[in-house]
């Protein structure tokens, strides 16, 4: 079983079965197999791209249960997710010891955050999610989320740089916003209508998770003249969806302007063309804060520099292919000149 089905087919119950399927005890930790010498910062960044890889690699005994295990052995991805999950373990059980560390150093709450939250409703009877196998997997959620907002900043900068017009403009209505205030803040952000525009539009094109989390049928139903059976996985592109001529004018085109007088929001809810945190029941957790924490960055970074390309790469030489993973990233780093605008 991937990580992808582990962590993506029910949510945190299936992900704890999973978790607790691979992890060799779900008693709370005692000595955690971590090497201390072993920086968390050096191993997270790598990690986290494995992690990325493996969540939707193909593996057979999803499609094959008799035997799918045996080709997944042969082809060595078996050991991969084994490793992958591992190392993923021991940076989860690091972090949560560091906390509990502090935890017995410190009497006041005041500084907790959400791993310290978590830890405080370990075996509390009222909460369903009390063990430390749930505190871990509602973890890994988070660790797999963390790389979106980046992402994103990017893909909209790469975009931006190969568009000056939209460049200008956005820059234009953040600094008139900001004025010499030195910053945007959060408030600021509702003002920015166009800046609103250029992210939407980032999101349509770039779509962080382009084929969703898979769905399963529950019942028999009939599509366009075939007849679909109950358990069938099905798989949403949402990429081809925001790019689809039926809906979208010059869908390639990068044209903020088409959000301007559209109530097109980047939640799938009435408007279907437009799901880049997916939608229905399963829509992205992360939705609620996602959006406003990846604003204020990509605000910040067009009001306080100018972007320029380095000497020597032509904005036609920005492409667009993508790293395998769940989460869209660039295959080529972008390389910008950020000069301070003030
Ligand atoms: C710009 C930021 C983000 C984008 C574009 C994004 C996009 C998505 C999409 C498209 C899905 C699939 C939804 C569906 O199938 O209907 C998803 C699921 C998910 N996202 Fe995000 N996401 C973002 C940020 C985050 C963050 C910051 C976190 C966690 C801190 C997070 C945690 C998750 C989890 C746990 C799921 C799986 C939910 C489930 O099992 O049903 N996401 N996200």
């Amino acid at each position: 079983m991937g990580l992808f089905s582990m962590a993506f087919t029910g949510g945190s119950f299936i992900l704890l079965g999973a978790w607790e399927s691979l992890s060799s005890s779900s008693q709370p930790l005692q000595q955690p197999p971590y090497n201390e010498h072993i920086s968390i910062g050096s191993r997270y960044y790598s990690l986290l791209r494995d992690v990325e890889v493996m969540f939707t690699s193909m593996f057979y005994t999803d499609y094959v249960p008799l035997f799918g295990g045996f080709l997944d052995k042969l082809n060595g991805q078996s050991s991969m997710l084994e490793r992958t999950f591992k190392d993923l373990n021991a940076v989860i059980e690091k972090i949560i010891n560091d906390h509990l560390y502090k935890s017995n150093l410190l009497e006041s709450a005041q500084n907790d955050d959400t791993v310290d939250v978590l830890l405080g409703l370990l075996n509390d009877s009222t909460f369903p999610f009390n063990t430390m196998n749930h505190i871990k997997a509602i973890m890994m959620n988070l660790f797999v989320g963390a790389n979106t907002i980046s992402a994103a900043v990017i893909w909209a900068l790469a975009e931006l740089i190969k568009n000056p017009i939209p460049m200008k403009k956005v820059q234009e209505e953040i600094r008139s916003v900001a004025q010499n205030k030195g910053y945007i803040l959060e408030g600021d952000l509702s003002k920015l209508k166009y800046f609103k525009a250029v992210v939407k539009e980032t999101f349509r094109l770039h779509p962080l998770a382009p084929i969703l989390v898979p769905r399963e049928t529950l019942q028999k139903c009939n599509m366009q003249g075939y007849d679909i059976l109950p358990k069938t996985i099905v798989i949403i592109n949402a990429w081809a969806i925001q790019r689809d001529p039926e809906y979208w004018k010059d869908p390639e085109v990068f044209m903020p302007e088409r959000f301007m007088e559209s109530s097109v929001e980047l939640k799938g809810h009435d408007v279907m063309s437009m799901i880049p945190f997916g939608g229905g029941r399963r829509v992205c957790p992360g939705y609620t804060f996602s959006p406003v924490s990846l604003e204020l960055v990509l605000a910040n970074l067009l009001y306080s520099f100018n972007w320029e390309l380095p000497d020597g790469l032509s904005k036609e030489e920005i492409d667009s292919n993508v790293l395998p993973g769940i989460i869209m990233h660039n295959e080529k780093q972008l390389c910008l000149i950020a000069k301070k605008s003030f």
